[in-house]
């Protein structure tokens, strides 16, 4: 299966999404390949450090991601893509290739008017593809107080994009792990509410990958 997260717009939380998402899914024991098609490398070099056992290719340019993301995805049970925070057919290429399309976008009202706009190429292709890829928006960097308003429902829903009822809060960890070179979840205690919101979303948006205990590999939690 391969997941792109997916948004036209760069600072939205994809990178941190991409990471932890790939983390996620090698800790429920499934072979895991992380894409990195942003030409930053930020999350290629960030899975290195925390997670080396994840097999972590740099893709450059669309036709390297039409080319060689179906032969990466017959390797391996996930291939997460993250995606570019501007360039088009980069994003294009991700999405004419991609099952699954996770779309962070931050939690402002400024943010959900762009949404048409960053999801325009997700529509075309989803529009030539039949549907595919299917989607979900991930509200990010959510402020502790937020509620889910009327708005950002009405705009998704105008979209025709579900929208994941579990949001990533706005949370220095976040920032501060890939500095640390860690997921969240081996940041020790002060990470303890960002690792029950990651693991508690990705149950959500990935119900079939979520393994029990028993299924998954043994996860190291970090200095508590
Ligand atoms: N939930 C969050 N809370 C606080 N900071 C965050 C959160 N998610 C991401 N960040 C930070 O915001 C910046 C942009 O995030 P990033 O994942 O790199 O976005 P993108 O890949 O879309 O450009 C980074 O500095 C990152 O550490
Ligand atoms: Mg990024």
């Amino acid at each position: 299966m391969i997941i792109t997260i997916a948004n036209s717009k760069g600072g939205v939380g994809k990178s941190t999404l991409a990471v932890h998402l790939a983390a996620w899914l090698h800790e429920q024991g499934h072979n895991v390949t992380l894409a990195d098609c942003d030409t930053q490398q930020s999350s290629s070099e960030w899975i290195r450090e925390a997670l080396p056992e994840v097999k972590a290719v740099r893709l450059g340019n669309p036709n390297e991601i039409l080319n060689e993301l179906p032969a990466l995805a017959t390797e391996t049970d996930y291939v997460i893509a993250d995606g570019p925070g501007s360039n088009t057919e980069t994003s294009r290429a991700l999405l004419l290739r991609a099952d699954f399309a996770i779309v962070p976008c931050k939690a402002s009202m400024l943010e959900v008017r762009a949404l048409a706009k960053a999801t325009e190429v997700l529509r075309q292709a989803q529009d030539i593809r039949g549907g595919i890829p299917k989607a979900v928006i991930v509200l990010s960097m959510v402020g502790k107080n937020y509620r889910l308003t009327k708005d950002m429902k009405d705009a998704a829903a105008a979209l025709n994009l579900p929208l994941a009822h579990t949001a990533m809060t706005l949370r220095q960890i976040y920032a501060d792990a890939p500095g640390q070179g860690e997921v969240v979840w081996r940041l020790g205690s002060r990470a303890a509410e960002a690792a029950a919101e990651v693991e508690h979303l990705f149950r959500e948006i990935l119900p079939e990958a979520y393994q029990s205990k028993s299924g998954g590999r043994k996860r190291k939690t970090g200095t508590q």
